[in-house]
């Protein structure tokens, strides 16, 4: 029997920012165009190899940031390890709603890992948010930033991966399977 880790992670931001479409990118390597929101909340899991000698099973709590889903989310955010804050940087409201989503992980999980990502780099012409804004933000948790695209792909495995290495560093949640 191979030893290993699970982490349950979880992925949160305003609704439309891209958190399925970061999720399915790393789970199963494609890209949706469309849009289909979350309801309530859908579970991946893909396993990492950080090269410690033990898998580690990556248990992806993919949250839907529609505002009806508030009252569930509680429920969703019970055990998670880490996990992404999620905004777009085309879309102003979703980064300035990210300090909202810091606080309420951090209600119900305590301080966990987690990393700030912008998505939807490969729109950079049309960004709405500027490096100093999200570098003062980042600074300002205590936390790694990243810029991704769930379209080309840019980004997303380092950003699952970093997470991981994260919570394994900090030794939290990590559960024996
Ligand atoms: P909720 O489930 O409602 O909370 O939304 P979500 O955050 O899961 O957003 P979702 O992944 O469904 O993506 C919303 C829309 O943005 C879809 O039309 C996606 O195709 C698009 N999208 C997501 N990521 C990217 C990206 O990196 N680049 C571009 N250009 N579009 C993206
Ligand atoms: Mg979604």
């Amino acid at each position: 029997m191979t030893e290993g880790y699970l982490f349950k992670v979880i992925v949160v931001g305003d609704a439309g920012v891209g958190k399925t479409s970061l999720t399915i990118r790393f789970a199963h390597g494609y890209f949706i165009d469309s849009y289909l929101m979350t309801i309530g909340v859908d579970l991946y899991t893909k396993n990492v190899d950080l090269g410690i000698g033990k898998p580690i099973k990556l248990q992806i709590w993919d949250t839907g940031g529609q505002e009806r889903f508030k009252k569930l989310r509680p429920l969703y955010y019970k055990g998670a390890a880490g996990g992404l804050l999620v905004y777009d940087i085309t879309n102003k409201n979703s980064f300035k709603h990210v300090k909202n989503w810091f606080n309420e992980v951090q209600r119900y999980c305590g301080r966990i890992p987690l990393i700030l990502v912008g998505n939807k780099v490969d729109l950079i012409k049309d960004r709405k948010v500027s490096v100093a804004e999200e570098k003062r933000l980042a600074e300002s948790f205590k936390i790694p930033h990243y810029r991704t695209s769930a379209k080309t792909g840019e980004n997303v495995n380092d950003v699952f991966l970093k997470l991981a290495k994260f919570i394994y560093e900090t030794s939290i949640g990590g559960k024996n399977i």
